[in-house]
């Protein structure tokens, strides 16, 4: 099903947690963290909710498409650290939009949003579709863990698809045994008699660095088989906002200058699978996304997930 945005949305917590705040915290640097990731300050999330960053992401892009929430045909949530697993975050949000639809969660970790966009674009023949993607990193980060706790923030954004005309693709992979690369533990209660243990983010970082640069060009390069356009005519690369030094490295591979990718990590850090529809949302406020203009969409993350998008904005 061919689908287009008609609009979008995102929410980020008020509280800033800057470079300078990690030093007081665990053994780092600014220097360090700018040097290794380019991250700079990212968003903490003190009263705000996935729920509810998603639910104000989500009235966001539905106002820009002139939709009410009562038309939707589906509510797609990605999310990898809801408030709850039941029920499913797309259900709250459908609730504090006063929607009666299909509404679910999707999980493949950073790259979920592509996962939701590809599953939402499948209900589009019914009407409009509202996904989300809303993440609260802080709750698993491990605090003292500096080799992890740098790079991750907390948001949430949200896309109305409505079904499109021009041409669109999306491709999704996940790599084979890597289950221990990136790991979130979840539930977190043993079993019979074993009570509760911590449920912390825990990354292998090198081993994710060296998957993301290879995967990051190649799946770029997947969204482009068969396109009705080449690179060169692509207005805008949005990246998943991981590390400044994996996209450099993957604009080398592609033979493309840096500026080409969408970035605002320096802001942001990974808010996981937010962290493009943010970006997207920012592009589309701040007027650089024209009709016509063609976008890729590219990520990575825990699994290990890798997914692409190449559309025509509408
Ligand atoms: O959505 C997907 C999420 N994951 C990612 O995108 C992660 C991808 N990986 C990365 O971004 C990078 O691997 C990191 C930024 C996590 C780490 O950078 P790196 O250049 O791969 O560093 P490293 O892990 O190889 O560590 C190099 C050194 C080590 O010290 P020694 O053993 O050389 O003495 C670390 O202990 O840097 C040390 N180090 C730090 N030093 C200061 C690790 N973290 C820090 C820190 N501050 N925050």
């Amino acid at each position: 099903m061919q689908w287009r945005i008609v609009g979008t949305g995102s929410c980020v917590p008020e509280k800033v947690l800057t470079n300078a705040d990690l030093e007081k915290m665990v053994d780092t640097s600014d220097e360090w963290i700018v040097t290794h990731s380019g991250v700079r300050e990212r968003r903490i999330a003190v009263t705000e909710t996935v729920a509810s960053m998603g639910s104000q992401a989500a009235r966001q892009a539905l106002q820009e498409a002139g939709i009410e929430a009562s038309a939707l045909a589906a509510v797609v949530c990605s999310t990898c650290t809801g408030d709850m697993i039941c029920p499913p975050t797309a259900c709250q949000i459908a609730a504090a939009l006063g929607a009666s639809c299909p509404a679910f969660d999707v999980n493949a970790a950073c790259s979920g949003f592509l996962y939701a966009l590809q599953v939402g674009s499948s209900f589009c023949e019914s009407g409009p579709v509202l996904v989300v993607a809303a993440e609260k990193l802080s709750r698993v980060v491990d605090w003292t863990d500096r080799s992890s706790c740098i790079l991750f923030g907390d948001g949430a954004a949200a896309v109305v698809l409505q079904r499109g005309e021009t041409w669109s693709q999306i491709c999704l992979h996940a790599q084979e045994d890597a289950r221990d690369v990136l790991t979130i533990p979840g539930l977190n209660h043993g079993g019979v008699g074993e009570g509760l243990s911590p449920s912390y983010l825990v990354m292998k970082g090198p081993e994710v660095f060296r998957y993301a640069t290879t995967i990051l060009p190649e799946m770029v390069s997947r969204a482009m088989e068969g396109a009705p356009v080449s690179l060169e005519e692509v207005r805008w690369i949005v990246p998943h906002q991981a590390n400044y030094r994996i996209i450099s490295s993957a604009a080398k591979r592609l033979g493309i200058p840096v500026e080409r990718f969408a970035l605002n990590l320096e802001r942001y850090g990974n808010t996981s699978s937010s962290s493009i529809g943010i970006m997207l949302d920012e592009l589309n406020k701040k007027g650089c996304l024209k009709k016509g203009d063609w976008v890729v969409l590219v990520a990575f993350g825990g699994g290990l997930t890798a997914a692409s998008a190449l559309f025509q904005w509408a």
